[in-house]
C-alpha cells in the first residue's frame, strides 16, 4: 500500500474513477482541484459509493500535492503545464508523479480522436521537464475508460506504464494492479508514452464509431510480464 495518493485535477471523470477504485482497494486518497470545495464535494461522492471507511478527502491542488508522495495528474492537456508550474514549489522531493494526460486535439478546438504534436514528444515528457529535480515521472492510465472506472464491474483493460525511473514504474504498476481486472505491464522508457497517448485517441474514435468503451489487452507475453 502507498502512503497517500494525491489526484490533481481529481474532480473530472478520470480522476474520480481512479479515486473510486483505489479508495475501494483501501488506499488513502486526496482529491485535488483548483477549488477546495469542489474537491471536498467530489470526495464525499466517492465516499458514498466506496463506503464510510474509505480514506478519501478533497482540497486545493497545492495542499493535496504537499501532503502526498505519489501524485497522479488527471487534467486536460491545456491545463497541464500551467498547473505543474504552479505546483513546482510544493511538490516534495522524492515524489513520484504519474501522468495520465492525453494531448487531444480537442484541447485547441480540434477532434477528440486526434492528438496534438508536442515538442517534447508526449504530454508525459512535457511533465518530466516541468517537475522539480528529484521527482520522477511515469506515464500510465491513458487507455482506461473513465466511464468503466466509474462503474462497479472489473475493467477489461491492461495498463502499460512508461518511465525512465524503475521506482516510478514500480509505483505506477502497483497502483494499476489495485484496479480489478487490470494487469500492469512495464512499457519501457518515458518516450514510449507518446504511443500510449495516441492509443487513447484511437480508442476515442473506436468508441464513437462503435458506441462502446474500448480498452486494450496486450497478449502473448510471459506471465511474469503482467502484474
Ligand atoms: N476521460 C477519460 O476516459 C480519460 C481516460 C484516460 C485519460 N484521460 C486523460 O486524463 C485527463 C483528465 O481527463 P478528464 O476526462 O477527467 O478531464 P476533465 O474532466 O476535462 O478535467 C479533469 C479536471 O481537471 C481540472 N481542470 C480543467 N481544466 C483545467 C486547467 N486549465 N487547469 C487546471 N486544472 C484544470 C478540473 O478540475 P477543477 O475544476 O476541479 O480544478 C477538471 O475536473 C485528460 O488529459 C484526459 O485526456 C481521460
Amino acid at each position: 500500500m502507498i502512503k497517500t495518493i494525491a489526484i490533481l485535477g481529481g474532480t473530472g471523470p478520470a480522476g474520480m474513477g481512479l479515486a473510486l477504485r483505489w479508495a475501494r482497494a483501501g488506499e488513502t486518497i486526496i482529491l485535488g482541484s483548483r477549488e477546495a470545495q469542489r474537491a471536498q464535494e467530489a470526495a464525499e461522492k466517492i465516499k458514498a459509493r466506496a463506503g464510510s471507511a474509505a480514506r478519501i478527502s478533497g482540497t486545493e491542488n497545492s495542499a493535496a500535492c504537499g501532503a502526498a508522495d505519489v501524485l497522479v495528474l488527471t487534467v486536460p492537456f491545456e491545463g497541464q503545464a500551467g498547473l505543474l508550474k504552479q505546483l513546482k514549489p510544493v511538490i516534495r522531493s522524492g515524489s513520484v508523479l504519474i501522468d495520465a494526460t492525453v494531448a487531444l486535439a480537442a484541447s485547441v478546438g480540434g477532434r477528440a480522436s486526434r492528438t496534438l504534436g508536442i515538442w517534447q514528444g508526449s504530454a508525459a515528457q512535457q511533465a518530466a521537464e516541468l517537475v522539480p529535480k528529484g521527482v520522477s515521472v511515469a506515464a500510465a492510465f491513458h487507455n482506461l475508460s473513465a466511464e468503466m472506472l466509474n462503474g462497479d464491474d472489473p475493467l477489461d483493460c491492461d495498463v502499460v506504464v512508461c518511465s525512465d525511473d524503475p521506482n516510478a514504474s514500480e509505483v505506477a504498476r502497483n497502483l494499476a494492479a489495485r484496479i480489478p481486472g487490470v494487469r500492469a505491464i512495464d512499457g519501457g522508457r518515458l518516450e514510449n508514452a507518446r504511443m500510449l497517448e495516441q492509443i487513447t485517441a484511437l480508442l476515442i474514435g473506436l468508441n464513437i464509431r462503435h458506441k462502446g468503451h474500448g480498452g486494450i489487452r496486450i497478449t502473448g507475453l510471459p506471465p511474469g510480464a503482467y502484474r
